[in-house]
């Protein structure tokens, strides 16, 4: 680390988020995969609902950061379900914080998941559902592991709204390594409205909330400053495309629904 940690500390102070303020700094830096990952999760979980014992996927959790904060701030057992990180990584994660009797490390595939039918009483996934679930058939598929009447909650990156002709010039302009911050991945980014839609429409689910976190590229920022004053970041900050941008069109997106009793 390139900081001490009453800096890395003063780089993380949010007061919008009281409970993740409470973790060690360095092991929040050195969980970069995004933003900020224990900030998307307890702003999912001020919609959700959980109860100690409950049993919860978390959907590409990448280093199980989110994973380890329900366990520890609502005691209940998580299923942390990732691709990109072997389960064995996360797996001494979790060991390193004594919660072996509540997180369970699981490498699969989105579309291959070994989970029984209903064996859930909730999913979240943050900044990873962009990835698999704009499919239109993928809820139907998913929605199946968390029981009629369960939670389903994610948090992606999306837009504030869509675009009315090309791309704005300083989200397709070549910045730090290279490359602009708009690859053609990003097309998975969409609006709070269109997730909306996107869930509600199969009736499978009751959409509960679709909305956007309020001034969030601030949060994106902050964060992506102090990894990259850490330097834990694996790529190039996006921080100057985020400045630019200022919440004119890129945003965190959040949804929540729950599964129909008869869905
Ligand atoms: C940007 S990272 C975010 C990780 C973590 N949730 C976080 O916010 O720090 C996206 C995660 O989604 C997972 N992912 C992407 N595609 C996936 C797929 N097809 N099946 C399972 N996981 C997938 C990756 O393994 C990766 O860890």
């Amino acid at each position: 680390m390139n900081i001490d940690k009453t800096r890395m500390a003063e780089l993380l102070r949010n007061d919008r988020y009281p409970r993740s303020d409470k973790y060690d700094p360095e092991w929040v830096l050195q969980g970069w995969m995004g933003p900020n990952v224990l900030w998307l999760t307890e702003w999912l979980c001020e919609r959700m609902e959980f109860r100690p014992g409950m049993r919860v996927l978390d959907m590409g959790c990448g280093k199980a950061l989110s994973s380890i904060f329900l366990a520890k701030e609502f005691g209940v057992e998580v299923w942390a379900n990732d691709l990109w990180i072997p389960a064995t990584e996360n797996w001494q994660r979790v060991r390193e914080v004594g919660l072996e009797d509540r997180v369970f490390p699981i490498h699969a595939e989105a579309h291959e998941l070994p989970y029984a039918d209903e064996f859930f009483d909730a999913i979240i996934s943050l900044d990873s559902y962009q990835y698999y679930g704009t499919d239109d058939l993928y809820l139907g598929y998913f929605c199946k592991f968390v029981r009629p009447g369960g939670q389903l909650g994610i948090v992606v990156p999306g837009l504030m709204r869509d675009f009315d002709g090309p791309l704005p010039e300083h989200l397709t302009r070549i910045v730090a390594d290279g490359k602009p911050f708009w690859e053609p991945e990003c097309w998975c980014f969409h609006t709070a409205d269109w997730w909306r839609q996107h869930w509600g429409k199969a009736g499978l689910v009751d959409v509960e909330v679709a909305d956007v976190l309020p001034d969030g590229w601030k949060d994106w920022v902050q964060y992506e400053k102090a990894c990259g004053e850490a330097g834990t970041l694996l790529f190039p900050s996006e921080e100057e495309t985020l400045v630019e941008d200022a919440g004119r069109y890129l945003a965190l997106v959040r949804v929540v629904a729950r599964r129909q009793k008869d869905g």
